[in-house]
């Protein structure tokens, strides 16, 4: 009764690199989440949906380590972090990039000083070399050079997200997390960054773990989609398993009149740029 979550993975030959299994966090006497399981597979951008407050920054934070759980194990990389030795969390915390929901940049410090913070704090490396692979992220991220030496408050939002991005992919890792990356953009900037994650999966082989509520995302960059509600995950799987899950929230999300039109905006669109395309 309780592992419901994982009804999509069956017998599939993608290697999975997040399993979580029934996990539990409370607040207290509130439970956030109660017996959740949810799969990531390697290389796979990764939607997660649900309504706010539901606790999705609170899964991440806990797959992240950053947050106690009562119940239930994650594995990332096979590793289970809350059990790992020292020397194993540093080497799962170098593979994971993370992008939060409010955690834009450090205010004080430059551009390309922001995105060697991770640098700084895990590797040996010398200025020179460090200056040369911040540069190299900012512009596999798409800023122009003269963005390296600006402060936080000099750039756009759009620019914001794609530094913080950059930060995030500054030990190469395997898998970034992004929280509501696209929130606050405009329709244009948000559907850039979402092509950019895109061309960084693609070329890169990053997997990608994107909370959004973006439908935009969802409909044109996401491989596999899943919705927390009631505290568990309630369903993932492709779009299509959305389109005919049935269930009153993810009925009035996938199929609400804004859904509605970007289904038909994008039935063109998709099979050329969509994630299965190329
Ligand atoms: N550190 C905390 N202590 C107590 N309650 C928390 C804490 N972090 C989050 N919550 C609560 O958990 C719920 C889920 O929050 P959150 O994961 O941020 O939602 P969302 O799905 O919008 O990201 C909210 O009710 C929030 O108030
Ligand atoms: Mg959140």
């Amino acid at each position: 009764m309780a592992t419901n979550g994982r009804a999509d993975h069956g017998s599939t030959q993608s290697e999975v690199i997040i399993r979580a299994t029934d996990v539990t966090v409370r607040f207290g006497s509130k439970a956030i989440l109660e017996n959740l399981s949810l799969d990531v597979r390697r290389g796979e951008i990764l939607g997660f949906v649900g309504p706010s407050g539901a606790g999705k920054s609170v899964l991440l934070r806990t797959i992240l380590g950053l947050n106690a759980k009562q119940a239930g194990t994650i594995e990332v990389f096979g590793i289970d972090y809350e059990r790992a030795s020292t020397d194993e969390r540093l080497a799962v915390e170098q593979r994971w990039g993370v992008l939060f929901q409010h955690g834009a940049l450090f205010g004080s410090l430059t551009v390309l000083e922001n995105v060697q913070v991770p640098m700084r704090e895990y590797l040996t490396l010398s200025p020179k070399l460090m200056d040369e692979l911040a540069r190299l992220k900012l512009d596999l991220v798409g800023l122009a050079p003269d963005a390296a030496d600006k402060f936080p408050s000099e750039l756009s939002g759009g620019m914001i997200k794609r530094a913080a991005l950059a930060r995030a992919l500054a030990l190469d890792p395997d898998i970034v997390f992004l929280d509501e990356p696209t929130a606050g953009l405009d329709p244009i900037g948000a559907a850039d960054f979402d092509q950019l994650i895109m061309t960084l999966r693609d070329t890169l082989g990053l997997t990608v773990y994107m909370v959004t509520h973006d439908l935009d995302s969802l409909f044109t960059a996401c491989d596999r989609i899943a919705v927390l509600g009631d505290r568990k995950v309630l369903v993932e799987g492709p779009l299509d398993t959305m389109l005919s899950f049935d269930h009153p929230w993810v009925k009035s999300y996938f199929h609400g009149k804004r859904a509605r039109t970007i289904a038909t905006d994008d039935q063109g669109a998709a099979g050329a740029a969509g994630p299965q395309g190329a």
